[in-house]
């Protein structure tokens, strides 16, 4: 049984005290009301929330993750952070490839590639998001496209390795639009991706991965998504920065 991931992906918002109230208000909401969670539960805060946020949620099941990182360890790379320091940080888990990065930051599947296996090599575990522009699926391109993210970004990587990755399917016209996949749009897309996994790991590996779904996921329609088969959680964005609308969703995974 694939133990579901419920990550909030706050992207680029929060100052520090917005940031440590609403990891707070999280912390106090899964201890008090969710008796049996059988969710894990991952906030994806900025860079600069990382370390303070560490410390709130201590003893808690809530558990950090990072947005980016860089695919060395260390060098002359100004400005960025590396997984080594995430790993030092007490980050599980690190976005890799998240559609906006691939749209405003240029990140393709090579470098993407590079970024997934410096996070392994760190002990932590990628979250290797992927999916298909509106365009791309008017065209009937969906598959292709996400096959192809797949081949590049992840399939590189050994069954050891890839046992201990996320990947994410996030339709780049779900996201921040409130237009949601349909169950069926989303189902059919999973079980593919899992189809892919299946052909290239084999069926452990694929009855093990789990595959998040994220776009404009929502309290009242979180539900129906994650009951479905081959959809093991939800990458939350907007959603997730507000804690009473995040932990409704951590709610909704059935148990
Ligand atoms: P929204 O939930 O705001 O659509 O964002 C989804 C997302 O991009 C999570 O990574």
């Amino acid at each position: 049984m694939r133990k579901h991931i419920i990550a909030g992906n706050w992207k680029m918002n929060l100052n520090l005290n917005e940031g440590y109230s609403l990891a707070s208000e999280i912390k106090g909401m899964v201890i008090d009301e969710i008796t049996n969670l059988n969710a894990e539960v991952v906030l994806f805060p900025p860079f600069i929330h990382l370390a303070g946020i560490k410390k709130l949620i201590e003893g808690s099941a809530v558990m950090l993750g990072a947005q980016n990182c860089h695919y060395k360890d260390s060098g002359a790379f100004t400005g960025e952070i590396s997984p080594k320091m995430l790993k030092e940080l007490g980050v599980k888990y690190v976005l890799v490839g998240h559609s906006e990065r691939r749209q405003y930051n240029f990140e393709n599947n090579q470098i993407l590639a590079m970024k997934v296996s410096a996070v392994l090599s760190n002990n932590l575990h990628p979250v290797y998001c992927i999916g298909e522009t509106l365009n791309e699926r008017e065209n009937k391109n969906e598959f292709i496209v996400n096959q192809t993210q797949l081949n590049e970004g992840l399939f590189h990587l050994l069954p050891s390795q890839i046992k201990e990755t996320v990947i994410a399917y996030e339709p780049v016209w779900a996201i921040g639009t409130g237009i949601t996949a349909s169950v069926a749009q989303a189902a059919e897309m999973h079980n593919f991706i899992r189809k892919l996994v299946e052909e290239k790991y084999g069926t452990q590996v694929a009855d093990e991965i789990r595959i998040l779904y994220g776009g404009s996921m929502k309290p009242d329609n979180a539900a129906q998504l994650l009951s479905c088969n081959d959809i093991d959680g939800g990458l939350i964005g907007g959603a997730s920065l507000e804690s009473r609308s995040f932990v409704n969703i951590v709610k909704a995974v059935k148990s």
